[in-house]
């Protein structure tokens, strides 16, 4: 993970590059630091341990010089503890050059001893520190050379920039695996991990390519391959804006995205069925390839792998076709059967999860065609795919994933349908309900919503549960998983998911009275087989919170505390059971005192392996 900015300019570096700096938290937050070159050709580092805050506390007592030229970096750690002292940039024993780092050296156990034999000292234990030394034995007064020369010699996936006293008017950037852009400025340019990032200073950019490297002055960008020719970059203009990362008046940015939801999802119907007419814009497959496909396979991390998960159901139910479904880290290695019949959806927040950019590369040089349903526009993902479905969710700024789940699983309904309609595997009739059915949704989750103080009790009173189990069936086991997900991301509660069926297969040891258990038990087919699984953890004295539908007038009787959702096409209920499990979430986090937006351990964006 972590976050790259790097700046040349007129302005004083510092200020600027802590700005930018605070837009790339997400990508980690256990330390953070910046290094500069000044008017004397000193080359100084600040750093710290936390986030951005504790640098800034830092910097208010040490205050740098001004500096036109620096880099900065947000960790979230590989090698090496959460310290000040692997907190980058790392720099040469001689400190004259300074390196930040995104990524991964594989090798850098035998370069950090080689690195000894020569006489180099190292002080931290990251990975990052080889660079520093590699690239200062390599210097013979010309820093290009001696990036391209260590870099030569890094095995692994980075993104680097570098900086030297020697050459205080300009930085180096090379990447290979982890994402890197130059922002174009008016005689200022930038380093970035991503677009956002400098999005308020530039919007004409350069996506540096797998095996480029850049040499950046104020006025100059000059991009070469790895082996030293001069290329022309493409500049890209972009477009998109990013709408102000303010809480308005929620306590935290995840509990104004959950909130945020039934707009978002209003949204999209609105410009994906447009008088009730599919428009699925970006997709970018004919109707005879989605007509003719033999199988989907889904890839996908995390929380959008479990909207994943939901639309396997979906595109089996509508469709007739059969959808697996594998976590990008599991697909990538597994040789997977995969061929020009198969189609790839690849499902991304970000479109910068490092192992499921991996897997859309091995799917296709097996020949797949690539969608991807993604939130964050001109992302890797979207760029590395044959079409792209924008979930247009706007800035997802939590940790924990709300809106861009609910935004990936109403596109596998959109794309459902799609895919029945050119298939005509299902009557017309049943997809012309579907639709109405999903333009309800907003709504729906809108009068969930308002039932926020009644969950806001219910998760107060279940906080103390030292172990939570989650249960659902069919559709809704992947709401199960992601319930479950949800607690353990931001309360650091064990939590776990699973197919009700499977209860007695095992998570039934678990059950009882120190037990939390969450079922999904909304009206369905499986309905009765659920509140046969209720009845089973009751009898072993668990404490269950059912997710029931509205109305459903017995299920009281049978658990402790109900959450209800309105009615729905069963086929849709993801869409509504996931947000009181959200809140819930949430409130047993805040009840714990935790910090709900930047939970421990985790990032928002995962670049690394
Ligand atoms: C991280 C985030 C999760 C996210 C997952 C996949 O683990 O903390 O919230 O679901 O990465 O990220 P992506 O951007 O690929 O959806």
């Amino acid at each position: 993970m972590c976050g790259i900015i790097g700046y040349v300019g007129p302005s004083d570096s510092t200020p600027i590059l802590l700005a930018c700096l605070k837009k790339l938290e997400y990508r980690g937050y256990d330390s953070s630091g910046v290094g500069v070159l000044d008017h004397h050709s000193h080359l100084i580092v600040r750093k710290s341990k936390g986030k951005i805050k504790n640098l800034e506390e830092v910097l208010k007592g040490e205050p740098l010089p001004f500096s036109n030229v620096g880099i900065s970096h947000t960790r979230w750690a590989t090698h090496g503890l959460p310290t000040d002292i692997n907190a980058h940039p790392h720099v040469n024993n001689a400190g004259t050059i300074a390196v930040v780092h995104n990524g991964i050296i594989e090798n850098y156990a035998p370069l950090r001893e080689k690195l000894k034999k020569q006489g180099c000292y190292f002080v931290s234990q990251t990975d990052t520190e080889v660079i520093a030394h590699l690239i200062s034995v390599l210097y013979k007064g010309d820093l290009k050379q001696a990036v391209q020369k260590a870099i030569a010699q890094l095995k692994g996936a980075f993104a680097i920039a570098v900086i030297s006293k020697d050459h205080p008017d300009l930085m180096i950037a090379a990447r290979v695996g982890s994402p890197l852009i130059i922002g174009l400025g008016d005689k200022e340019n930038y380093i970035a991990s991503d677009v956002p990032a400098i999005l308020d200073r530039t919007r004409r950019v350069i996506y540096l390519k797998d095996g480029q490297m850049a040499v950046i002055t104020m006025d100059k960008v000059d991009v070469f391959t790895f082996a030293g020719q001069k290329v022309t970059p493409k500049v890209d203009t972009v477009s998109f804006t990013v709408s102000a990362a303010q809480k308005e008046g929620y306590d935290h940015f995840m509990l104004k995205e959950i909130h945020e939801q039934p707009q978002g999802l209003a949204n999209m119907l609105k410009n994906r069925l447009p008088s009730g007419k599919l428009n699925l814009e970006g997709l970018d497959v004919s109707d005879k390839v989605l007509a003719s496909v033999k199988k989907i396979t889904v890839i996908a991390c995390g929380t959008a792998y479990h909207a994943g998960l939901v639309g396997k159901y979906i595109i089996e139910d509508l469709a007739r076709l059969t959808t697996e479904v594998d976590t990008s880290s599991e697909f990538r290695y597994r040789n997977a059967i995969i061929d020009k019949h198969t189609l790839v959806v690849a499902v991304s927040q970000s479109g910068e999860t490092a192992d499921t950019l991996a897997a859309v590369r091995e799917a296709k040089a097996k020949g797949a065609k690539i969608i991807s349903i993604c939130n964050v526009v001109g992302s890797s993902l979207a760029r590395e795919s044959d079409g792209v479905l924008y979930t247009h969710a706007g800035l997802e700024i939590g940790v924990a994933s709300t809106k861009a789940y609910t935004a990936q699983l109403m596109m596998f309904y959109l794309l459902g349908i799609k895919l029945a309609q050119v298939r005509q595997t299902a009557k017309p009739a049943r997809l012309k309900d579907l639709i109405k059915q999903l333009q309800r949704v907003p709504d729906h989750q809108k009068s969930l919503l308002e039932q926020k103080a009644a969950i806001l009790k219910i998760a107060e009173a279940n906080s103390h549960f030292g172990c939570f189990l989650y249960l659902g069936r069919n559709i809704n086991y992947p709401t199960a998983l992601e319930g479950a997900l949800k607690l353990k991301e931001i309360s650091y509660i064990p939590a776990e998911g699973y197919a009700a069926g499977e209860m007695k297969h095992g998570p039934i040891a678990l059950i009882d009275e120190y037990r939390a258990v969450v079922c999904v038990a909304v009206q369905s087919h499986v309905y009765e087989k659920m509140i046969s699984n209720i009845q089973e953890i009751r009898a072993r004295k668990g404490n269950v919170i059912a997710v029931a539908t509205q109305g459903d007038k017995d299920i009281a009787h049978h658990v402790d505390y109900v959450l209800t959702v309105p009615a729905i096409d069963e086929l849709l209920t993801p869409l509504l059971a996931i947000i009181p499990l959200q809140l819930m979430a949430y409130y047993v986090a805040v009840k714990r005192g935790n910090d709900v937006d930047q939970p421990r351990n985790l990032a928002k964006s995962v670049t690394v392996e």
